[in-house]
């Protein structure tokens, strides 16, 4: 705290597939650890996620199933402004005045969108390649000092960074340069399939990945039948082969908070099936208060639409402040209202 006044945070998470393990670990376990000690803005980024084509009935089910699985995972509604990122006027209008600051150069360089573009029959629109402004906006439009997120975003909070110092060195000093918060272990949680890649939650199939609000005997399965190999000692190693338990033991660790050599020891002289039907115990511990708030407040609408409301109010303001400030600085008239 500075002058007694709480510095800010400010995170979002896209509401297109299933939240899963891996954005509670790398993401959502330190926007709850952080509520007490911050100012924070949890956003659900509905219009990043147009960016991929979506059925219009579902985007609205998950962004609302996102705000109840914020609550449900532990962020208090009063102590936090959670919110609808298209609630808000100014994301967008920022996106413009920021784009006009970004180059061509910067944005493919961004790994997301090479990913994203290059996976066979990707659609490849405007949206994609300007995202990363977008997430600029929703950063600097709160002054945000820190946003929480995995290992994956952390480049485009560096491109938010480079954005905000190209304006204030142009502008005069305006937006507070902001740091990625991205966790020592568990920023990128890997596919239990497929331990070579990261675990998402918009890929299809969908065995390599546990959702918060997945069935608990699928999670147990899941668990169960994640790729290791043909070795015998939970250990966490080096190398590709060791990919597997290196991943379980991030999530083992992660959930239990246990340092993972502990975990070593603990298991020592036993096997792979001991280890994972423990870790399948311990996450179907972990996820099955988290599923039932959730259901329970998808009941319960009335009360989802009050949190809304007073997030984005809050955010609202904050948001006014700031564009005309910006709107002011590059040289538009101010409107008179
Ligand atoms: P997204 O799912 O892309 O909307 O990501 C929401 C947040 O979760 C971001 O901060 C991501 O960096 C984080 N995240 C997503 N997938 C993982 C993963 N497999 N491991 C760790 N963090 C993740
Ligand atoms: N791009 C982020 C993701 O895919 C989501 C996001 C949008 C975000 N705006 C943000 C994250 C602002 C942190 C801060 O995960």
């Amino acid at each position: 705290m500075e002058n007694g006044k709480k510095k800010i945070i400010l995170s979002g998470i896209q509401p297109t597939g299933q939240l899963t393990i891996g954005n509670y670990i790398g993401a959502m376990k330190n926007f709850v650890r952080l509520q007490n000690d911050y100012e924070t803005l949890y956003m659900v980024v509905d219009l990043h996620a147009l960016t991929v084509p979506q059925d219009p009935k579902e985007l609205r089910h998950k962004t609302l199933s996102v705000i109840a699985q914020y609550i449900a995972v532990g962020l208090d509604p009063d102590k936090n402004n959670l919110f609808i990122q298209s609630h808000v006027t100014g994301h967008t209008e920022l996106t413009w005045i920021l784009g006009c600051l970004t180059g061509l150069g910067e944005l493919s360089r961004m790994t997301q969108f090479k990913d994203k573009s290059s996976k066979p029959g990707a659609s490849i629109n405007a949206g994609l390649f300007t995202y990363p402004i977008l997430m600029a906006s929703d950063i600097l439009l709160y002054n945000a000092d820190f946003v929480p997120v995995g290992e994956d975003q952390k480049q485009h909070v560096e491109l938010t960074r480079d954005i905000a110092v190209k304006f204030n060195y142009r502008y005069s000093d305006t937006f507070t340069v902001p740091e990625p918060i991205i966790p020592k272990s568990g920023a990128r949680i890997m596919d239990l399939q497929n331990p070579l890649a990261k675990m998402s939650k918009s890929d299809t199939g969908g065995t390599g990945r546990i959702a918060l609000i997945d069935d608990p005997n699928i999670v147990a399965k899941r668990i169960k039948s994640a790729v290791t190999d043909s070795g015998m000692e939970i250990k966490f190693s080096e190398g590709d082969e060791k990919a597997g338990i290196r991943n379980l033991l991030t999530i083992y660790s992660n959930l239990t908070d246990t340092p993972v050599s502990e975990l070593e020891d603990k298991y020592i002289g036993k096997g792979y099936g001991d280890f994972k039907k423990d870790l399948a115990d311990i996450v179907v511990e972990k996820l099955t208060p988290i599923r039932n708030k959730h259901d329970d407040l998808m009941k319960n609408k009335d009360y989802l639409e009050t949190v809304l409301r007073k997030g984005a109010s809050a955010a609202q303001d904050k948001a006014w402040r700031m564009l005309s400030k910006v709107y002011r600085k590059v040289g538009l008239v101010q409107a008179s209202r």
